[in-house]
């Protein structure tokens, strides 16, 4: 089918630009002892988790133990829960997710750690943890060292099997590439390191050292030690990210059409906060220079014409608005268009 045929607003993803930034982040990685373990919250797309595992990837990480469960019910056997959860449902259903498949989960505290031994005791399975450590993103994990130590023997303690520890660099992702933020970068590896070691020397075995994304993974994902990087804006790729940088393509926009034009250089398209999200700033146009959105209501997004467009756009003409924000904007539909020379050539179910 033709793009013209699709109602609007359609979230599409250029199919060249996607593919070219899966080959290049595996090639990167392709002959490292360190491998790619992809977020999945970018996307939310199993086939797109499959691609990236038939390309070398080493497992799956998501944010949620929802994403978990899709991934689960996709046939992902490898994956991370990059992060906490709480409460002891959701640890009685972490339990019985860790009979199907090897799923470890980030814990930053012992209270956690006990609702997690006790629903491992209740559903008798056994639940995988690493140790998250806050290397300066300054919002979950413990300190590194001592801290990660302690951490990491109460929850061996309370018979929860360590796989060993993570750390998110979130705070380094998109500040421009220099000297000064590598360095920095290899610090947050450094202590993950030596907090592995630590661990290590006490008697737990430790094979995943998990950090990174992509706007770090070319440094971390270099660093001696560390075993896996969790980037995942990589394979869609945010305006941001491309803004201070980096070697991936853009491939997702937003597709809306041209609903009203009644104020002289100003139209308004039928796509707003409900289909793209604005929280890390407003959207470029693709390929026109000369329009610029200007806001974005719930359903309607306003746009300010210049030059020669003012008189030439008209009422039912499309533009597409590139991504600033993949994730937000993703979150937002159920399928993502896959666009070849103006064809789609597949469409992508968003699982949620
Ligand atoms: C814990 C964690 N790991 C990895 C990532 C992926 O980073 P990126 O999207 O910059 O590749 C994120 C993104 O927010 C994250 O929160």
């Amino acid at each position: 089918m033709d793009v013209a045929g699709i109602a609007t607003p359609a979230l599409l993803v250029d199919l060249d630009a996607m593919e070219f930034n899966l080959r290049e982040m595996a090639d990167f990685f392709a002959h490292k002892p360190c491998k790619l373990r992809p977020h999945f919250k970018n996307h939310k797309v199993p086939l797109l988790a499959w691609k990236q595992l038939r390309a070398g990837a080493t497992g799956i990480t998501c944010a949620t133990l929802r994403e978990a469960e899709i991934l689960v019910h996709h046939g992902v056997e490898n994956i991370l829960i990059a992060n906490e959860i709480a409460g002891d449902s959701k640890a009685q259903y972490l339990a019985e997710l860790s009979r199907c498949a090897s799923v470890v989960v980030a814990v930053d505290n012992c209270s956690s750690i006990k609702d997690l031994a006790r629903a491992q005791r209740n559903g008798k399975s056994q639940i995988a943890v690493v140790v998250d450590i806050d290397i300066g993103l300054g919002r979950c994990g413990v300190r590194p060292g001592e801290e990660a130590l302690q951490l990491a023997k109460c929850a061996a303690g309370e018979g929860l099997r360590v796989r060993g520890l993570m750390g998110y660099d979130g705070h380094l992702q998109v500040l421009p590439a220099s000297l000064e933020r590598d360095e920095l970068v290899r610090r947050g590896s450094e202590s993950l390191v030596r907090s592995a070691a630590l661990i290590q020397a006490e008697g737990i075995p430790v094979s995943i050292v998990s950090t990174g994304g992509t706007g770090t993974y070319a440094v971390s994902g270099e660093y001696a030690g560390i075993t896996d990087i969790q980037a995942g804006s990589y394979l869609l790729m945010d305006t941001l990210y491309v803004e201070r940088g980096s070697c991936f393509r853009r491939s997702l926009t937003v597709l809306a059409t041209i609903i009203s034009m009644n104020r002289d250089g100003h139209a308004v398209v039928d796509c707003g906060v409900k289909e793209i999200s604005g929280e890390r700033g407003l959207s470029a146009v693709k390929n026109m220079p000369d329009v610029h959105l200007t806001a974005l209501h719930a359903e309607h997004g306003l746009l300010e014409l210049q030059g020669d467009l003012k008189s030439t756009l008209k009422i039912g003409d499309r533009i597409e608005l590139w991504v600033r924000y993949s994730d937000a904007t993703v979150s937002l539909h159920s399928s993502m268009y896959g666009v070849r020379h103006g064809q789609i050539e597949t469409v992508f179910q968003i699982e949620h």
